[in-house]
C-alpha cells in the first residue's frame, strides 16, 4: 500500500497520478507513438539536412565557420611554433602569404614539413580530414589580416 502510494506521487510529475497500474501502460504506449510520430522525422530531417550540406571541405574554405572552427584548432596546436595567427616563430610567419594554395596546405598539414633542424610532424593521424581543411580555412584567411595592407 505504502509502496503504490510512493510510487503515484513519483509519477504526479508527469500527470499519471489518477491512472490506475493497468492503465499505464496504454499511457505509455501512446507516448512512444508521439515519439515515434514527431521525433523520426526530426531525426531524419536533421540526417537529411547535413547530407545535403555535406559538400567538399575545398568549396567551403571561405565559409566563416570552417575560418573559425580552423582558428580554434591552431590556436590549441599550432601557435607553440607558429606562433599567435601564424605571426612565425620556430617557423615562417604564415600571415600575408598570398601564394599558398589550399592544396599545398592541405598536403603539408597532413604530411608534416621538416626545415633544417625544425621538424613538424604530419597530422594526419590527429585530425580528420575536415579539422585538416578547417586549418587550411584558417591558414587562407591570413592573407587578408588588415596588417597585410598597411
Ligand atoms: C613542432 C613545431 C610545429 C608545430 C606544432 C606545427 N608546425 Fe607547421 N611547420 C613547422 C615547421 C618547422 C615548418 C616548416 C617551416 C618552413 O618551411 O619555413 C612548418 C610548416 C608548416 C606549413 C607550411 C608553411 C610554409 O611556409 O610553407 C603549414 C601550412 C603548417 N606548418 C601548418 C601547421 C598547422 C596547421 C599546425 C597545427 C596543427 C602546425 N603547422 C603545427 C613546425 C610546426
Amino acid at each position: 500500500m505504502n509502496f503504490e502510494k510512493n510510487l503515484t506521487s513519483g509519477l504526479s510529475g508527469i500527470g499519471l497520478e489518477s491512472q490506475g497500474c493497468k492503465s499505464r501502460s496504454p499511457v505509455m504506449w501512446i507516448w512512444v507513438f508521439i515519439l515515434l510520430c514527431f521525433g523520426m522525422p526530426s531525426f531524419a530531417g536533421g540526417a537529411l539536412e547535413s547530407e545535403v550540406s555535406a559538400t567538399s571541405p575545398a568549396d567551403r574554405l571561405e565559409s566563416e565557420e570552417m575560418i573559425k572552427a580552423g582558428e580554434l584548432t591552431f590556436s590549441q596546436n599550432c601557435t607553440y611554433c607558429h606562433g599567435y595567427k601564424g605571426i612565425g616563430g620556430k617557423a615562417r610567419k604564415m600571415q600575408c602569404r598570398d601564394s599558398f594554395t589550399p592544396d599545398y596546405l592541405f598536403t603539408t598539414i597532413s604530411n608534416g614539413k621538416q626545415r633544417g633542424s625544425l621538424i613538424m610532424p604530419p597530422w594526419k593521424d590527429s585530425f580528420n580530414e575536415e579539422t585538416r581543411w578547417q586549418l587550411v580555412a584558417y591558414i587562407l584567411s591570413l592573407k587578408t589580416l588588415p596588417s597585410c595592407s598597411e
